[in-house]
């Protein structure tokens, strides 16, 4: 099976690799240049997924199996904010770096202490064929938001996420203990059970 993952994000498309292991092969936007990233307008992750998943699919042949993420971190304390802004928290086009600052900042201008600063990771997927949506599945993973940068793996918001029931940032723990637990993993393991159940039942 192949999937084409409709991102520029080369971490997101590395981290999906790893999870599906021989299951499926796939490519992302980054071998597409003709498709340009897609304008994410939806107030929900399942509205972006979406609309990435059709505009990808609708580009690409009827064959082609696309997949999808729409991700970003909700922290309790503000709210739910970045949420869905998660990717361009501090300005249109700012680094990962801008918006970690930027969450700091505005954690420490509520004063919340050690474990009041709960947060998690939410993703949404959405697997699209022949411009028509269908499946969305979502994951999630609970966790804190550290006081400061902490480790060099990963990507986004890694260095300031510490999952329950561990004293580490995703950024300090291995990618295999990542993929293990991350929001991207749940959903995608829901997929899989989705794609095993179409395929046993088209053969
Ligand atoms: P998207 O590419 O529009 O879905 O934006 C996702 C944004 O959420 C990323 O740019 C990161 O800032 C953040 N994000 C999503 N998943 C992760 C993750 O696994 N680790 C760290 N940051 C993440």
């Amino acid at each position: 099976m192949h999937l084409l993952i409709a991102t520029h994000n080369t971490h997101k498309t590395e981290e999906i690799a790893a999870m599906l292991g021989n299951l499926a092969t796939v490519t992302d936007l980054t071998s597409h240049p003709d498709i340009p990233p897609a304008d994410e307008t939806g107030t929900t992750f399942e509205e972006n997924a979406t609309i990435k998943a059709l505009e990808a699919s609708k580009a690409t042949s009827p064959n082609t199996l696309v997949l999808s993420d729409d991700s970003g971190l909700e922290v309790d304390p503000l709210s739910g904010a970045p949420g869905v802004h998660s990717a361009r928290y501090a300005s249109e086009n700012a680094t990962d770096a801008e918006n970690r600052a930027k969450l700091l900042q505005e954690l420490s201008a509520t004063s919340t202490k050690g474990k009041d600063r709960t947060a998690r990771f939410r993703c949404c997927m959405v697997l699209a064929q022949a411009g028509k949506k269908i499946a969305a599945f979502d994951g999630a993973v609970e966790g804190l938001i550290g006081t400061t940068e902490k480790g060099q793996s990963g990507f986004g918001y890694d260095p300031l996420f510490i999952p329950k029931g561990h004293c580490e940032t995703f950024a300090e723990l291995s990618s295999s203990t990542k993929n293990s637990m991350s929001h991207r993993a749940r959903a995608l393991e829901k997929i899989v059970a989705h794609l095993k159940q179409l395929t046993s039942k088209n053969s």
